[in-house]
């Protein structure tokens, strides 16, 4: 059985309480727990993106990682917490070290392209780090793409491959349309069920702007809410919206801890967003060799789909770009709603938000929430005292050295996950 496993007595997987795995942020807290704080005895520090990867690559060589492989995934982490999506940042070393320990984990496995057929790709990722393997991808796909017009490549044996919209991006930084979706273990109820059926299954795509612009990035997960920001609503005692998740029996619920106590997250957009993490469980699933999540005989990883489409194959790509950036900019420009606020930002065009809180982040530094830095710290390899962050403090540090409030920082949850 796979690793973060479990099956009730009726052969199902009971999901209410599973293992930690990869996939889901272990914490020593229970779920009605408080969120760790300032009260942990750690200063929050801005850190520096390159510095961050030192951190990550150092745990990663510790838990038995060759230099080169553990600074890719190192680089893969810290691109996560760099534009916002701290929940597939650096955080994600604890679950990572604790697969590697338990045997999920290969540190030291290189992925391999395991079968090459006209347009398409096989890679195997030898159940090594899921990111190694997904870069194998890019290259593949963008090299059978430049030959073919399309490359088409499926991702297999390779644990988790983080944020998938990285992999979309290189894409689109290569005059390529990107698109990627993958299956995972299943926290999601089907559209009018209670029961926990699918992952959360993320879907990304991604095309070219002009004018020096960050690409066009849609990436996101297919349930309504991401789990790490249901722990951040547990974590202040707060409640989220309506449609987000239903308890065990299978109401409506607002309260997030009744996730965790054997409920479950619901599709975003009702049948639409259902449909399309049914088709990826099935595409991905099936296609990749993992299996569909919620069936015996899934291997418990990401099964993956990565597809390049080379723009010049169809249409100059310098016109693609201009009327896309075009596109992009009227979409900017769009009057904001009266009822729906846009935010201080305005209309964004989606990967615009990333991008700028990229920028941002690789000017002031990464400030990482107390519990994340105490975790680092547990870890081999980690900053040297345990809960204390001890790397170089980014030049442009925060004087008062306050914790950026979760509204700076929304992702970043440090709240409870999955419970063991
Ligand atoms: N590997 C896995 O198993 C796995 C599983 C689930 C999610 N993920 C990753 O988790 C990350 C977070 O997923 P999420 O569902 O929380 O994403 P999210 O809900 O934050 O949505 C992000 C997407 O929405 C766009 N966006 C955000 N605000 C916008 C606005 N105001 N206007 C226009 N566009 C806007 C972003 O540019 C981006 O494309 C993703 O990178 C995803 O790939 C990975």
């Amino acid at each position: 059985m796979a690793h973060g496993e479990d099956r009730d007595q009726t052969g199902d997987r009971a999901t209410a309480h599973r293992s930690p795995s990869w996939s889901t942020v272990p914490t020593s807290r229970a779920p009605d727990q408080p969120a760790a704080g300032a009260d942990d005895g750690v200063t929050p520090v801005a850190v520096a993106a390159d510095e961050l990867v030192e951190i990550a690559a150092r745990i990663l060589v510790t838990a038995g990682s060759p230099e080169p492989a553990a600074r890719a995934v190192a680089v893969s982490l810290v691109e996560s917490d760099l534009v916002g999506h701290d929940s597939h940042g650096v955080r994600r070393l604890v679950p990572y070290v604790d697969a590697v320990r338990g045997g999920m984990i290969d540190p030291s496995a290189d992925p391999v392209v395991r079968r090459r057929h006209r347009a398409t790709a096989v890679v195997d990722g030898r159940r090594g780090f899921g990111q190694l393997a997904a870069r194998l991808a890019v290259t593949e796909a963008r090299d059978l793409a430049r030959e073919y017009g399309v490359g088409v490549v499926t991702i297999g044996n390779c644990n988790h491959i983080g944020r998938l919209g990285e992999y979309v991006q290189t894409l689109a930084e290569t005059d390529a349309v990107g698109l990627a979706f993958c299956n995972i273990d299943p926290t999601v109820a089907p559209y009018g069920g209670r029961e926990r059926r699918l992952g959360t299954n993320p879907l990304a795509w991604s095309a070219p702007r002009a004018d020096g612009r960050p690409p066009v990035v849609v990436d996101f997960a297919t349930s309504a809410i991401a789990e790490g920001k249901l722990a951040l609503s547990l974590a202040r005692q707060e409640r989220v919206g309506t449609g987000l998740l239903v308890d065990a029996e299978g109401r409506d619920s607002t309260d997030p801890a009744d996730f965790y106590t054997g409920g479950a997250l619901l599709p975003f957009g009702q049948h639409k967003g259902y449909g399309l993490s049914v088709m990826i469980e099935i595409v991905g699933g099936l296609l990749s060799g993992a299996g569909v999540s919620s069936l015996p005989g899934y291997d418990n990883t990401n099964g993956t789909v990565l597809i390049a489409i080379d723009i010049e194959t169809f249409v100059p790509v310098s016109g693609f770009r201009s009327r896309s950036e075009e596109f992009c900019r009227l979409l900017g420009d769009t009057a904001p709603a009266v009822d729906t606020d846009p935010g201080p930002d305005g209309v964004l065009v989606p990967g615009e938000k990333e991008a700028r809180t990229r920028a941002a982040r690789i000017s002031e530094g990464i400030t990482l929430a107390p519990s994340t830095w105490r975790e680092l710290a547990e870890l081999p390899g980690g900053p040297e005292l345990p809960g204390v962050p001890v790397p170089v403090p980014h030049p442009r540090n925060r004087a008062d050295g306050a914790a950026p409030s979760p509204e700076e920082n929304p992702d970043d949850t440090g709240g409870p996950r999955a419970p063991a």
